[in-house]
């Protein structure tokens, strides 16, 4: 079991996991170098950079698995470990072969090549290595040393303190965006070492997912849990990436309507941000504190002549909803300037909730005229009764909005493509027209 932590909890949480697991059960105290201290330093700051977190290595019994890591060996190390080559080309090494703290630490003592010592190998042990060539005594009397070959060597046995895996940093292609990602090749490392193919490897706070992308990666079974729904679908769509054949089973998402009143019974948030999402809206608003001003949730739409169009969205977790959660949401569309708004809901709308919603007429929208208020209960989402919505477009292209102005002579009826193209004709290799599809051409919005 590995536990990640910061250096300002991980004494306390040593000390909780002994009490827990025993404290013969702790391994190792890893040391991880996250940044480097110029992240860390600031002007006048009283303090040395804090560079590093902290991994608690627990194991249940000495026998569990552990497979030691290594680094290949420096130039330098080499040079001056590995200096002789043999008749048949093989670079080899010299190494002490007695035994230090001598009968004190069980040494046996015995003689070989005419020098008697304590050594670091049974009897038995240095026999066959003599019997090998593996023994050389450089002249008549001298010390017996051990031979060995830089290519049975598998490299520097990484200690507790690593300094080798760099943070993530803002241009890397793994970074997604969420805020504790640590780097795959950490979780690899923490894998690799203490577990084997086919074993199954928990994280029980597993965030955007590192540990199980690399858990399948190294071909080990795995089972992440996370209390955000947010999470979960950074996996899916992470796992879907790396992994496009591989399908997975997400467990805990509301199936039914029964599931969802039960969430919204238990996390009025992650409520929200569930059912936002059934429906694709883009930005979410997971707040726990403040007042988050009547919107739930945004989605984004190219306007043609009018820029970017929005949509927001209201989610009623409540059991009981009525005519004024219509109205106040009208009135946000209104304050925000906003195109349309969706009132998600987990009770069904009343008559009165209809009728209101009817009121706010409809907009003329660059992808046609759409109603200004749509009211949504979760049992017509689960029945695949979706709100009309213009398509979103990609939030990353998207500049921030701007309250919609009327602007003079605009046209109200003109149409935003989905896809930009270049018309015009083409001319083939044997100079005839070519027809273009602007589709074949398109550059995504
Ligand atoms: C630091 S992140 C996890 C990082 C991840 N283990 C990794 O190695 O990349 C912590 C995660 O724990 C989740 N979390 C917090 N409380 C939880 C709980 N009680 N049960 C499950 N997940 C929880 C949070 O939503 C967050 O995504």
């Amino acid at each position: 079991m590995y536990l990640h932590c910061d250096p300002t909890a991980s004494h306390y949480l040593k000390t909780l996991l002994d009490a827990i697991f025993g404290f013969q059960s702790f391994t190792n105290e890893i040391i991880w170098k996250r940044t480097s201290s110029k992240s860390d330093h600031s002007q006048g700051a009283k303090r040395f950079p804090r560079v590093h977190d902290t991994i608690l290595f627990f194991r249940k019994t000495p026998a569990s698995t552990f497979q030691p890591v290594f680094t290949p060996l420096s130039d330098d190390y080499v040079d001056a470990k590995y200096p002789h080559v043999d008749a048949d080309g093989r670079r080899y090494g010299l190494w002490d072969m007695t035994g230090p703290g001598g009968a004190a630490k069980g040494n046996p003592y015995y003689e070989v090549m005419d020098v008697s010592r304590f050594w670091r190998y049974s009897r038995d042990r240095m026999e066959r290595m003599v019997a090998e060539g593996r023994v050389v005594q450089n002249r008549p009397g001298s010390v017996p040393r051990e031979k060995r070959y830089l290519d049975d060597s598998s490299g520097v046995a990484i200690g507790d303190v690593w300094t080798d895996i760099h943070p993530i940093n803002s241009q890397a292609r793994e970074r997604l965006g969420y805020p504790t990602q640590k780097p795959l090749s950490l979780l690899e490392r923490l894998i690799l070492a203490a577990s084997n193919e086919g074993d199954v490897v928990l994280d029980p706070f597993c965030g955007c997912g590192t540990t199980v992308h690399a858990a399948e990666k190294l071909a080990r079974k795995w089972v992440g849990i996370d209390v955000t729904h947010h999470a979960i679908t950074v996996i899916e769509e992470r796992i879907a990436e790396e992994f496009p054949n591989l399908k997975i089973e997400v467990e805990g998402r509301p199936r039914d309507v029964v599931a969802a009143h039960d969430l919204a019974r238990r996390d009025k948030y992650q409520f929200q941000w569930w059912a936002n999402w059934l429906f694709g809206v883009q930005q979410y608003r997971e707040r726990k504190k403040g007042t988050d001003k009547g919107i739930d949730g945004e989605i984004f739409f190219l306007n043609g002549p009018r820029g970017v169009g929005r949509v927001i969205t209201s989610v009623k977790g409540g059991g009981t909803i009525g005519v004024q959660a219509v109205r106040d949401l009208r009135a946000v569309i209104e304050r925000e300037k906003a195109e349309m708004g969706v009132l998600v809901s987990l009770g069904h709308p009343t008559s009165p909730m209809r009728v209101e919603a009817a009121s706010a007429g409809f907009v003329q929208t660059a992808h046609g005229s759409f109603p200004r208020i749509q009211l949504a209960p979760v049992s017509e989402l689960f029945s695949g009764i979706k709100p009309r919505l213009p398509m979103a477009a990609p939030l990353d292209q998207l500049r921030p909005p701007k309250p919609a102005k009327a602007k003079r002579g605009v046209d109200d009826h003109q149409l935003q493509f989905v896809y930009s193209f270049q018309g015009g004709k083409q001319l083939g290799e044997a100079g005839e027209v070519v027809h273009i599809d602007p589709r074949q051409r398109v550059s995504r919005m």
